[in-house]
């Protein structure tokens, strides 16, 4: 029996994951503060703040033939990419897309870097003769941007801590993952090697810094998200047994881990519960593409279950997890017909719904809206956090010039609404005149080129 109406339901659901600007500021300053205690703690910290091993940007000097591998987004992807040094500044990729099926995430270590042997292998078959490397004991290079929290040993070495996003494979946590690729590679008798293993956050810096100096920050925002950035090495004594001669290094935040002062609903408290990994990763549950359209999936089963919104009955569909993927929230909002027929349809469709009232589509749209802005808008709080780091520990210089920080990512990429509440926040947080040094821009294809970037200028035969 419907006790509640749509609409108070509805704004009482608003005030709680709504972003006032006071809301933002708490988060700004509570990622701030987990940066730095991150980053000055060995273990224990809320925020990982992982050494990436990466000293040096690539210069734009590298040049050759080298491979990327791509595991941890929606898509597995192999590479080649064919550098051509500073002069032309060009580089020209081939690559092969495949989605990795469910069972394999969730199935063992061998049959996953199995899988991903196989691509690579074909991958290298189809070329033929095209592309020679040289003789002798010269093996082909490999970028692999591995999108899971890894705490490196070297360049080309690290341990699985845990996995995040959809996976949950039996056996790699607490394993190297290079070994595993390796392992893999020689079952298939596939001679080739990694030179550089990175998060996509690093090879994204890498592939945006090539083209911009000015690049210091880079943001993935897609099915899971993450952020890394430049830090002083001398400034932290979590950093100094790195050894580098460089006094820069990237560090691997894992944003996603946090989960400090967020406006959090009772629809995100269940997801995570439900979730495989819960009380892990809240700010990625909160605004990533994994997680936006299941939340919005939770509140209207509640709103259906509690007023009237979809009438007497509650379809199937809208009691399954996941049915409702977060690209339709993105088709729903952008509806401007008079009646709403493209939220209707993707009702139908994803959830079972039919014949909704206009009253109860709008409602709809608006659920889309507010958890797609609270999500743009928070993941603009987690960006102004680093930037007030990076700034006041360069003593107010940062933010004085231009600053840039690289985006990628499916959610950044194809949903402009949300593109639009990350610059909002940042500008509202920051003030328009600090805001104007800050530029935020899709970085295309960094793990991709900026992988092999790094594997080049990693290379184990310069
Ligand atoms: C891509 C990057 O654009 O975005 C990948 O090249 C990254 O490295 C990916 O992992 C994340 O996006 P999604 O939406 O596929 O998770
Ligand atoms: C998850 C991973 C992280 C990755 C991010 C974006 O948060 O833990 O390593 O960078 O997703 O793909």
């Amino acid at each position: 029996i419907s006790s509640v109406s749509t609409s108070s339901f509805l704004s009482d659901f608003q005030s709680k994951c709504a972003t006032p600007l006071p809301v933002l500021k708490q988060v700004a300053d509570a990622m701030e503060s987990d940066l730095r205690s991150g980053i000055s703690t060995v273990a224990g910290a809320s925020l990982p703040m992982l050494p990436s091993y990466v000293d040096s940007l690539p210069s734009g000097n590298e040049t050759g033939i080298f491979y990327a591998l791509d595991l941890g987004g929606t898509n597995f992807r192999v590479l080649r990419v064919l550098l051509r040094g500073k002069e032309k500044r060009v580089v020209d990729t081939e690559y092969d897309v495949v989605t990795i099926p469910q069972e394999l995430m969730l199935g063992t270590t061998e049959e996953l870097f199995d899988f991903i042997a196989s691509r690579l292998a074909l991958f290298v078959e189809k070329e033929g003769d095209r592309f020679q490397i040289p003789k002798g004991n010269i093996k082909r290079e490999i970028g692999f941007t591995f999108s899971f929290p890894v705490r490196q040993t070297s360049i080309d070495s690290g341990i699985l801590i845990k996995w995040t996003k959809g996976f949950k494979v039996s056996g790699t946590a607490g394993r190297d993952v290079v070994a595993c690729l390796n392992e893999a590679m020689e079952r298939r008798k596939l001679d080739m090697c990694v030179s550089a293993l990175v998060n996509d956050t690093v090879s994204t810096i890498a592939g945006a810094h090539y083209w911009d100096n000015d690049v210091m920050i880079a943001v993935i925002l897609g099915t899971g998200t993450n952020a890394c950035y430049i830090e002083d090495i001398s400034a932290n004594p979590k950093l100094r047994h790195l050894n580098s001669t460089s006094e820069k290094t990237i560090i691997n935040t894992e944003w996603g881990a946090f989960s400090s002062n967020l406006p959090l609903t009772v629809f995100d408290k269940d997801m995570d519960i439900a979730s495989i990994n819960p009380g892990e990763q809240i700010f990625e549950k909160t605004i990533s593409g994994m997680y936006l359209g299941e939340i919005v999936r939770r509140v209207l089963l509640c709103m259906a279950e509690t007023t009237e919104l979809f009438g007497d009955s509650i379809p199937e569909k809208l009691t399954t997890p996941f049915s409702l993927k977060t690209p339709d929230l993105w088709t729903m909002q952008q509806d401007n017909s008079d009646e709403l027929t493209v939220v209707e349809s993707i009702l139908e469709e994803s959830l079972g719904v039919y014949n909704p009232s206009l009253h109860s589509k709008k409602v709809v749209v608006e659920v889309c809206n507010s958890i797609v802005t609270r999500g743009g808008r928070l993941a603009g709080a987690g960006i102004v956090g680093i930037l007030q780091k990076l700034n006041e520990d360069s003593k107010g210089a940062v933010l004085k010039k231009r600053i840039v920080v690289a985006m990628d990512g499916g959610l950044y990429v194809k949903h402009p609404h949300y593109r639009i509440h990350i610059e909002d926040a940042v500008s509202e947080l920051l003030g328009p005149e600090i805001s104007n040094n800050v530029v935020i821009e899709h970085s295309k294809d960094g793990s991709g080129i900026g992988a092999a970037l790094l594997a080049a200028s990693n290379s184990k035969y310069n």
